[in-house]
């Protein structure tokens, strides 16, 4: 097993414009950050599964959310088709009906990059769909070497 390094702090110094860095402090504020090094570890974070996630055959686990109007004739066979053709991609699902046309839905999805994203797109892409987002988490990913 490799060697735990995550409590082994490095320090660097960044230079930047004091426009840009006011304006990343007022936004600490505002998401109830208490310093900056905690803020700018969560964007690296954010960045480096951001890369990761764009690789085809990385292992990833996700949300898709759609919103969608029900009424639109074949559109709940044809989500339900597609998520059929992708396997055991999707992992569990939730369905709201949020009002009399519309209805929310979130999918829990596990599988390679590829698979997720193309799932998701041919997902937003269905007629009727009025919103669809992909957010995406690594599986073990600061486990992971
Ligand atoms: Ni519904």
């Amino acid at each position: 097993m490799a060697p735990d390094n995550h409590d082994e702090l490095a320090r660097f110094g960044v230079s930047l414009e004091k426009d840009l860095l006011q304006r990343f402090d007022a936004g600490l504020e505002k998401q109830h950050y208490t310093n900056r090094s905690e803020a700018l570890r969560d964007l690296i974070r954010q960045e480096l599964l951001r890369q990761e996630a764009e690789k085809d055959e990385a292992d990833v686990m996700g949300t898709i959310t759609l919103v969608y109007d029900h009424h639109v004739r074949g559109l709940a066979e044809k989500l339900i088709s597609l998520q059929h053709d992708f396997g055991g991609a999707v992992v569990a699902t939730v369905h709201v009906h949020a009002d009399h046309h519309h209805c929310v839905e979130a999918l829990m999805v596990r599988g390679t990059g590829r698979a997720v994203r193309d799932l998701a797109d041919r997902l937003k892409s269905v007629r009727g769909v009025k919103h669809g987002d992909l957010s995406l988490v690594m599986c073990c990913s600061e486990e992971k070497s």
